[in-house]
């Protein structure tokens, strides 16, 4: 540990990076965010960025991390990046609410994440992956990062939601990426101040005017059938015994719509990237799943049968988590890592640094599924792509499960072959995805 990450002079302030005049760090985030960030969490467990107008600084010890997300939780909220990205679309939702209404919220959501519920959600799971592979022809070449945001929103909405929106999906998939373009941090207009309209600004408002009247389609669809445990049930049972407002109701299934398809069609993109890098792991989850899918079990009873490829999906979002990171800001005076920081101030907790992290990873670069077999005493926090504490990722155990079934419901059946189109690069922005084209050809076993 160096003498900068034992700091303990609360009159100091943490060290910053070295910037150019005007844009501070914000030009090197912009440009390559992954690389900035791995550089400057070299300096120390927490650094101050210096970006124009913000107070912001990045955490990357795990026990920092914890402190913020779970030890002292009631001193953060969510930032401003995050409420300014999601404001007009998700403002009565879990995603951008807080105190009493984000309790509710969490609350009235919560049977539709139980455990019983992820058992009916499995079959659903398997049975949409399935009916989507369908559709791609033998030699076939895809969009592999399109394909797989087509397929996660099909079956979110087909598990949670009870329906099927095959061939609609674009509205989804169209107002994720007008959400990702706002808060681009190499957007021109990201410098203008918010009155004056930008291209973004307008397609921001197309999509979510398009999506906001598909949802509600959808809600007046779901109150004229029975009722399931789903997630869409659950919260129009809360709406019905007075817990929920229709608006809550339709901002929670629009963030979830949104929430619950992006990251997990990235990490999903990545799992066959690095399955094709690594066809020894490829052959070996191939077999588990010829074995384990299709055998007449019932999809939910699948998982414990799946263990190779659960290492798989945990170390691929070890190495290429989907978020930029968990973002806070203090509500209060905090005391963190030795610094006294005051109420106001913003804090990035980004995984990837904290996931390469040589302290806590041994070969923290090599793909290796296998170190999730043996035992640990790293810090809990030097793993969190769902993040953690009361406010975790509400969908944590449905993506798991997701990705797992998906991966395997897959492999039974097809090969793919993936090329991607020059060096790995991410959009700078609250997702990292992919910024070159990845293709994949489609050859059926
Ligand atoms: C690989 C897949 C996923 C990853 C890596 C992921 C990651 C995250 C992270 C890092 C957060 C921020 C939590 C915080 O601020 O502390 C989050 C929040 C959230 N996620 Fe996920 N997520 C994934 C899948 C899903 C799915 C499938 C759903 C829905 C079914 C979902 C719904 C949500 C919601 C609603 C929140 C906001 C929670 C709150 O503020 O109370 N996510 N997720």
């Amino acid at each position: 540990m160096t003498a900068q990450r034992m700091a303990a002079d609360t009159t100091a302030s943490p060290p910053t990076p070295d910037g150019v005049p005007l844009f501070g760090n914000g030009l090197a985030f912009a440009r390559n965010p992954v690389d900035a960030m791995e550089r400057w969490a070299t300096l120390g467990d927490i650094v101050r960025l210096d970006i124009p107008g913000q107070e912001m600084y990045l955490v990357t010890g795990p026990a920092l991390i914890e402190q913020i997300l779970v030890d002292d939780h009631e001193s953060f909220t969510i930032s401003p990046a995050q409420r300014e990205t999601f404001s007009g679309v998700e403002d009565h939702a879990v995603t951008t609410t807080t105190g009493e209404r984000w309790e509710r919220l969490r609350r009235a959501l919560h049977p539709a994440f139980t455990r019983d519920a992820m058992g009916r959600y499995a079959d659903r799971t398997v049975e949409t992956t399935a009916a989507c592979i369908e559709a791609w022809d033998d030699g076939e070449q895809i969009d592999l990062y399109e394909e797989m945001r087509r397929l996660t929103v099909t079956v979110l909405a087909d598990a949670l939601l009870d329906v099927d929106i095959r061939g609609r999906e674009a509205v989804v998939m169209a107002a994720a990426d007008a959400l990702v373009d706002r808060a681009n941090f190499r957007r021109p207009g990201q410098l203008l101040p918010d009155w004056v309209p930008t291209p973004t600004d307008r397609r921001f408002e197309r999509t979510v005017t398009e999506l906001d009247a598909f949802v509600d389609d959808i809600i007046t669809e779901r109150r004229g059938t029975d009722r399931g445990k789903d997630l869409c049930s659950v919260l129009l049972d809360a709406h019905d015994a007075g817990d929920l407002s229709l608006a809550e109701v339709r901002e929670n299934v629009v963030a979830m719509l949104l929430a619950g398809h992006d990251s997990p069609s990235v990490a999903l993109t990545h799992v066959w990237r690095v399955l094709d890098e690594h066809p020894d792991h490829r052959a070996m989850l191939t077999e588990e799943a010829q074995t384990v899918v299709g055998n007449e079990q019932p999809a939910s009873e699948l998982l414990p049968g799946l263990e190779h490829t659960r290492h798989v999906v945990a170390e691929t979002l070890r190495l290429y988590p989907p978020t930029l990171g968990v973002m806070r800001q203090a509500t209060e005076p905090v005391t963190l890592g030795g610094y006294d920081l005051p109420a106001g101030a913003q804090f990035l907790l980004p995984q990837w640094p904290v996931h390469r992290d040589d302290r806590f990873w041994d070969d923290p670069t090599t793909f290796d599924p296998t170190r999730w077999e043996r035992a640990t005493n790293r810090p809990e926090y030097a793993y969190f792509p769902f993040s953690g504490g009361p406010r975790n990722c509400v969908g944590m155990h449905f993506a798991k499960q997701e990705l797992a079934l998906v991966v395997a419901t897959i492999l039974a059946t097809v090969e793919l072959a993936v090329s991607v189109d020059g060096p790995l690069t991410f959009t700078p922005s609250l997702q990292l995805r992919p910024e070159p084209a990845i293709e994949a050809i489609v050859t059926r076993r």
